[in-house]
C-alpha cells in the first residue's frame, strides 16, 4: 500500500513537471600531512596489522596548519566545484555544511565559508548529523532546489575530526581524518537527480558516539577538560551493529519501493567508517564490492566527507543516467539512503 502512494506521487510530480535537484559537480579536498598506521604505533599501543584487519584503514590525512580549520577545507572543494563548474560564487544562492567540527560553536561555518568564497548573495547554515551530515544536507538542500526558488545550491561535507581525537585513546584515533567534499546543486536539465530517500534517527543512541562536553549540558569546565571530554567517545560494538542493520535496512527500503535490484544499481556509495561495516552491508544486500565505493584505506572515517569525497575520486567513472545509492550511520543515532541519478557525463 505504502508503495502504491508513493508510486503514485511520483507520478504526479512528473505530471506536474515539478523541478528536480541534480548534482551537477562534485570537488573534494584533504589536507597534505598523512598520518599512517605506522606512525600511529609510535603514539599508542597498537599495531597497522590490527587497525588494518579491524578497519580497513592504512591512512589518513591531518590539517596541520595553525589557523586553519573545517572551514579552510571547504573552502578548497567549494574553489575547485566553482572552478569545474563555471560557477561564479556570487551566483550562489545557499550553502550548508554538514560538520560536527564547525569553526566555532557559533558562528556557523557555512556563512564563514560564503565570507571566504565570496558568496555575497548566499545564506547558510551548518546540519549536525555526524557521519549522516552529508546526507542529511544534500536532502534540505533538494528541497530547496524542489520549491523553484533556489538555482544554485551548494552542499559541502567537512570535518576536522583531529580537533576533537584524543591521541591518547587507541580505540578512536585510528578511525578519523579530516577532508572536505562538495556538490553543486542545481535544478535538473536531464531527467536525472535526486529521486527518494528514507532518512532516520533515534536519540537513544546519542550516549554510544558523543561529544561529551563542550555543550549547553555540560559546559567547559578546567574538569571537563582534565577528564576529556572535549573528544569523540565511542562504544564500538553496539554502533558497529546500528550502523550495519541501519543502512541495510534503509538501503533495502529505498531500492524496494524504487523497483530495484542490486543488479539495477551501478554503484553503492556507503559512509566509510570501517571496512567490515561496508563488507557487511554489501553482503547483506547482494553487492559485489566491485560495485562498492571504497577509500576507507587513504581516509579513514573523515566523518560528513566520507560519501563526497566518494563521489569525487569515482566521478569520472560515472556516467549520466547511472543509478546510486548512498547510505550513512552516524552519532545521534543518524542514518539513511539516498537514491540518486547521476546527472552528467564527465
Ligand atoms: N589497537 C590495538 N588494540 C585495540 C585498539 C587499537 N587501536 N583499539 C582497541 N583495541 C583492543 C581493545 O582494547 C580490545 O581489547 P580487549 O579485548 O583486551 O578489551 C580489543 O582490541 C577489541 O576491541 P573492540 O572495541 O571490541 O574492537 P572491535 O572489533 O569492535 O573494533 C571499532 C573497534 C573499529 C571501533 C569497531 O567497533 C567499529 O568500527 N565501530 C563502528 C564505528 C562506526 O561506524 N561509527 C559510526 C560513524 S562515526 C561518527 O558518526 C562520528
Amino acid at each position: 500500500m505504502v508503495h502504491f502512494f508513493y508510486l503514485a506521487a511520483q507520478f504526479l510530480r512528473r505530471l506536474m513537471g515539478l523541478v528536480k535537484a541534480s548534482i551537477t559537480g562534485v570537488h573534494g579536498y584533504t589536507p597534505d600531512y598523512i598520518l599512517t598506521n605506522k606512525e600511529l604505533e609510535t603514539m599508542v599501543d597498537t599495531s597497522d596489522e590490527w587497525i588494518s584487519s579491524r578497519t580497513g584503514i592504512k591512512e589518513r590525512h591531518i590539517l596541520k596548519e595553525k589557523g586553519k580549520a573545517t572551514s579552510d577545507m571547504a573552502v578548497e572543494a567549494i574553489k575547485g566545484l566553482l572552478q569545474k563548474t563555471n560557477t561564479r560564487p556570487e551566483d550562489i544562492d545557499l550553502t550548508i555544511c554538514g560538520t560536527v567540527t564547525p569553526d566555532t560553536v557559533f558562528p556557523d561555518t557555512a556563512n564563514t565559508i560564503n565570507h571566504k568564497i565570496g558568496a555575497s548573495n548566499a545564506w547558510g547554515f551548518d546540519v549536525n548529523a555526524a557521519c549522516s551530515g552529508f546526507l542529511f544536507s544534500l536532502s534540505t538542500g533538494a528541497r530547496f532546489i524542489e520549491s523553484g526558488r533556489y538555482k544554485k545550491v551548494l552542499v559541502v561535507g567537512a570535518d576536522m575530526m583531529s580537533s576533537i581525537v584524543n591521541y591518547e585513546d587507541r580505540s578512536t584515533c585510528i578511525l578519523f581524518g579530516d577532508g572536505a567534499g562538495a556538490v553543486l546543486l542545481e535544478p535538473s536539465n536531464t531527467g536525472f537527480g535526486l529521486e527518494d530517500e528514507i532518512l532516520r534517527g533515534d536519540g537513544t543512541g546519542r550516549d554510544y558516539l558523543v561529544m561529551r562536553a563542550g555543550g549547553s549540558l555540560n559546559p567547559p569546565t578546567a574538569e571537563t577538560v582534565a577528564d576529556r571530554e572535549h573528544f569523540v567517545y565511542q562504544d564500538g560494538k553496539p554502533v558497529f551493529k546500528a550502523a550495519v542493520k541501519g543502512m541495510t535496512q534503509t538501503v533495502q527500503q529505498v531500492m524496494e519501493r524504487n523497483n530495484l535490484t542490486s543488479e539495477d544499481v551501478t554503484w553503492l556509495v556507503p559512509h566509510q567508517a570501517n571496512y567490515r561495516i561496508l563488507t557487511s552491508v554489501a553482503d547483506a544486500l547482494g553487492f559485489p564490492m566491485e560495485k562498492v565505493m571504497v577509500n576507507i584505506h587513504k581516509y579513514g572515517n573523515t566523518t560528513a566527507a566520507t560519501i563526497p569525497l566518494c563521489l569525487w575520486e569515482w566521478e569520472n567513472q560515472l556516467k549520466k543516467g547511472a543509478k546510486l545509492i548512498l547510505t550513512a550511520f552516524g552519532g545521534g543515532f543518524t542514518w539513511g539512503a539516498t537514491y540518486l541519478t547521476w546527472a552528467y557525463d564527465q
